[in-house]
């Protein structure tokens, strides 16, 4: 993987939310590629946490790309307001929706990339079918709804495959389908959960590019040399 496509996403969940703002601005002067924002609904996940208004209100405080990661039913009916409140790129999981194509492709419609998100439990074969319709698959490596948990190891064979099979039908960034002697970035596959010292290296040498990081990266004595460590990990 090359330096310049491995995108490293603390994940505000892990901040102090009193300080909404600073922690956004903590992010991205720690050298952060993007902010990971995690919406529960309590259905979909038995946690509840963001809403729109506080992803304007971290809109506001940084220039940053916003990675929204919605953990929600019904995710088609909610597009729009993360679209306007400031999200840059709106992942949605599979087992939340019967109509992912339709989610997909609104939320691209709207201008912003659209991500597919997995449960663990889930197989990477469903995604297959969405990838040139989508800009990032999310594996969560942890089952989503709270910060804090161990990595799953066993998520580390779907990442393999999932990064095969991009290489094999020259799936690029954004889901573009490479030409033959084309070289595009990589597909974004992005690890979600447990994601540390010890387990980036694990995903990278999988075929991950995109690692969100809540509780590690929140709890370093240093965000800014952790981010930079991980970016220059050599495989
Ligand atoms: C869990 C969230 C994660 C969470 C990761 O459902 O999707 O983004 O913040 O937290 P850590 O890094 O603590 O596992
Ligand atoms: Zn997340």
């Amino acid at each position: 993987m090359k330096k310049k496509d491995i995108k490293i996403c603390p994940s505000i969940f892990a901040g102090d939310f009193g300080r909404l703002t600073d922690e956004a601005k903590r992010i991205e002067d720690a050298g952060a590629d993007r902010i990971h924002v995690d919406i529960m609904d309590g259905h979909f996940v038995p946690n509840l946490t963001l809403g729109p208004k506080a992803l304007a209100a971290i809109n506001r405080a940084t220039p940053l790309f916003l990675d929204v990661h919605i953990m929600i039913y019904n995710p088609f009916e909610f597009v729009e307001r993360f679209v306007e409140n400031g999200a840059d790129r709106l992942t949605f999981h599979f087992e939340a929706t019967e109509e992912v194509e339709s989610v997909l492709s609104y939320i691209r419609t709207c201008g912003i990339e659209a991500g597919l998100a997995l449960r663990p439990e889930t197989s990477e074969e469903f995604a297959f079918k969405f990838l040139t319709l989508c800009d990032l698959v999310l594996l969560m490596t942890v089952s989503p709804g709270f910060g804090g948990q161990a990595f799953m190891p066993e998520v580390l064979e779907k990442i393999e495959h999932l990064r095969s099979f991009c290489k094999q039908h020259r799936i690029s960034a954004g889901g573009k389908i490479a030409q033959k002697g084309e070289d595009l970035p990589p597909f974004s596959i992005q690890v979600d959960g447990g994601i540390d010292d010890a387990t980036v290296p694990l995903c990278l040498k999988a075929g991950a590019n995109e690692f969100v990081s809540g509780t590690t990266l929140f709890k370093a004595k240093d965000m800014a040399e952790k981010i930079s460590n991980w970016r220059n990990i050599k495989i």
